[in-house]
């Protein structure tokens, strides 16, 4: 390689070249992006990382150089000098950055052959992921997923700037460690030199971060990987990137405050848009009652309308009984969605069955009033208060769903989200910040018969809530926030318990033994005992937070060796089965395999 170099040494990046270069000499290296033979003259488009320039062989010129590029193919690796030209007159291409320009060329190197890739590496091919994710390192090429990769590299840079300007000091902490609470499941290492132990993945530094207040070191950054086993969807992965941060002696304003901070400073950086602050906020409670999720997609108003009073006397059984048992009957008002065909209103009605809706009843705004399977149910006063609470105007589409509050709010608060992709409402350029804040602490969990915490267990409850601890727990508020993006949520945090007595409280109303909280978090509880600050913090995922930037549909699109669905990795092909020897080793042996090796 070194002998292929010579003395030569780049002087630009192929993409950087530019009209302002016109008549000098330069050298070039990067890949063979195409190569095209005009009878003669050969054109060779060369690519690096910052672009794409267009090389020119005139054989005329440079019979010996002409006659390498003659056996160059796509994604040889070359070395060129020459000089920079004007195109000829009706070649210029002004969709590329170096469009006005050519290079004619002096001299060639061939540094590499390659042999013919498998899918081809433009922009235009539409290509299998499975296969672009097996050959990776040449999906990696292609400039799209450069680019991503790039800005993310941005995010992360002017993060780092951004918290070490406001006193943030980057700490590591460990990888192998014991499990956190985070509600998933671990990734768990097995201990050679302690047979039938294990250290787990951390599923985020919680505890560390906590402790690092603890240590007095006020202000801690980290910008970490977690790993949680679960199940993957289009924005999760089973390893994935926080910005992590926590900080002493503040309050839920002080951290939201500084972190949209950062958030404003990475838009700005990255694609120079303005974020204006401060960023809205707006309750949990809130949030359910106008959108049915906790992670609203605010681009687009369509909200939802509680009708329960309105339907709680009303011939309508399905409406009355929900309301009867304590239930909600909410409703949405698609605009000028009477159109819709019967196939696409069995579409909605499968798709809150999902979120398990029994039903979806619809109404049709016309010139004649309601047009629906229920308007016989409706006295006149009826509909006409439905109607006002509603808005509803001809051409409307009203949709209802009667179930539980849980049910009905998650079912038609997804169905939300689904029409406003549906009616393009949601603008990928349009960016809708809000902070959600007072989550409900504790979270009843049917299947285990135990409250569960919403956030993690070491979440503060409101200061006026901290009473309802011994009476009614399931309604003490959090004082946890998420910062939600365009229907994302892209961070979460909150101020913690720095009381050992709350701390051991919390564990109870979890249904934590005390034996099984000093084993799992004794040194914590140990640590707050020793003078803790009050503190809190909040974590960013960093590639969901990519993904907006980007533009991006799936996750994978801004990690560089990212995982599938089955949490498999189609290059390495991990994870793999490992020798008998190790298995020894590690006083492990397998019970079940997915296949024969
Ligand atoms: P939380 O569990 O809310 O909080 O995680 C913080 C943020 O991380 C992102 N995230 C993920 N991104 C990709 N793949 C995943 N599997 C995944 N899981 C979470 C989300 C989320 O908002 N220790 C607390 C933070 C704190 O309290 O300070 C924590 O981890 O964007
Ligand atoms: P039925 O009386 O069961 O034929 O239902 C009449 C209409 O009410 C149908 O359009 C159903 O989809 C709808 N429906 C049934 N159950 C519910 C429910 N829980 N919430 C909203 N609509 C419902």
């Amino acid at each position: 390689m070194n002998d292929l170099l010579g003395d030569w040494k780049r002087s630009h990046y192929c993409g950087q070249v530019t009209a302002a270069d016109i008549g000098k000499e330069v050298c070039l290296m990067g890949w063979v992006q195409r190569r095209r033979d005009h009878g003669g003259l050969i054109f060779i488009d060369l690519r690096d990382r910052e672009g794409i320039i267009q090389l020119a062989l005139d054989p005329d010129r440079d019979p010996e150089a002409h006659q390498k590029a003659d056996r160059v193919r796509n994604e040889f690796v070359l070395a060129i000098k020459g000089v920079v030209s004007p195109r000829p007159e009706g070649t210029v291409n002004t969709k590329m950055k170096t469009g006005e320009v050519e290079i004619e060329i002096s001299d060639l190197r061939v540094l590499n052959a390659a042999k013919t890739p498998p899918f081809m590496l433009d922009e235009y091919s539409e290509v299998a992921e499975n296969i672009r994710l097996k050959h990776r390192y040449l999906d990696l090429r292609r400039s799209a997923v450069q680019h991503n990769l790039i800005l993310r590299h941005q995010a992360t840079r002017t993060a780092r700037n951004y918290l070490d300007a406001q006193g943030f000091l980057e700490i590591e902490t460990p990888m192998l460690t014991k499990s956190t609470p985070e509600g998933a499941r671990d990734y768990l290492v097995p201990s050679r030199v302690n047979p039938g132990q294990f250290y787990a993945l951390p599923q985020s530094p919680q505890l560390f971060k906590q402790l690092l207040m603890v240590s007095g070191f006020d202000r801690y950054c980290q910008i970490v990987k977690c790993f949680r086993d679960e199940d993957l969807r289009a924005d999760r992965q089973p390893e994935f990137t926080q910005i992590d941060c926590e900080m002493s002696f503040v309050d839920r304003d002080d951290v939201m405050n500084i972190m949209e901070g950062m958030i404003a400073a990475i838009f700005k950086e990255t694609i120079g848009v303005d974020i204006t602050l401060p960023v809205p906020r707006m309750t949990y409670a809130e949030a359910m009652d106008r959108y049915g999720v906790d992670n609203p997609d605010l681009r687009f108003a369509l909200e939802l309308i509680d009708i329960t009073s309105l339907v709680a006397e009303s011939g309508f059984k399905v409406f009355a009984d929900v309301a009867a048992k304590g239930g909600l009957v909410k409703a949405l008002n698609a605009k000028g969605c009477a159109s819709f065909s019967r196939k696409e209103l069995d579409d909605l009605t499968a798709f809150v069955a999902i979120y398990g809706a029994k039903g979806l009843a619809w109404v049709k705004m016309t010139e004649e009033g309601w047009q629906s399977p229920v308007a016989k149910f409706f006295t006149s006063d009826e509909l006409a208060a439905l109607n006002k609470s509603l808005d509803a105007e001809i051409g409307d589409l009203l949709l209802f769903v009667a179930d539980s509050a849980r049910v009905a709010n998650e079912s038609l608060g997804r169905l939300r989200s689904h029409l406003g992709q549906k009616l393009g409402l949601a603008d990928r350029n349009v960016y809708k910040f809000a902070w959600v804040t007072d989550f409900p602490l504790l979270e009843w969990d049917g299947e285990e018969r135990r409250h569960v915490a919403v956030h993690h267990p070491f979440t503060a409850p409101l200061d006026e809530d901290i009473s309802l601890l011994d009476s009614e727990p399931g309604k003490a508020r959090a004082k946890a926030y998420d910062l939600v993006l365009n229907g994302s949520e892209i961070g979460g945090g909150s101020i913690r318990i720095h009381d050992q007595a709350v701390q051991s409280k919390m564990f109870d109303l979890l249904g934590i033994g005390q034996e099984e909280a000093r084993s799992k978090f004794g040194f914590l509880l140990d640590a707050l005992e020793y003078g803790a600050p009050p503190h809190g913090g909040i974590a960013f995922g960093l590639d969901r937070l990519t993904m907006i930037l980007t533009g991006s549909d799936s996750i994978r699109d801004v990690i560089a060796f990212p995982k599938t669905q089955k949490a498999t990795c189609l290059m390495s092909e991990a994870p793999g089965f490992v020798d008998e020897k190790q298995l020894r080793e590690l006083s492990i042996r397998v019970a079940a395999r997915a296949k024969q090796p």
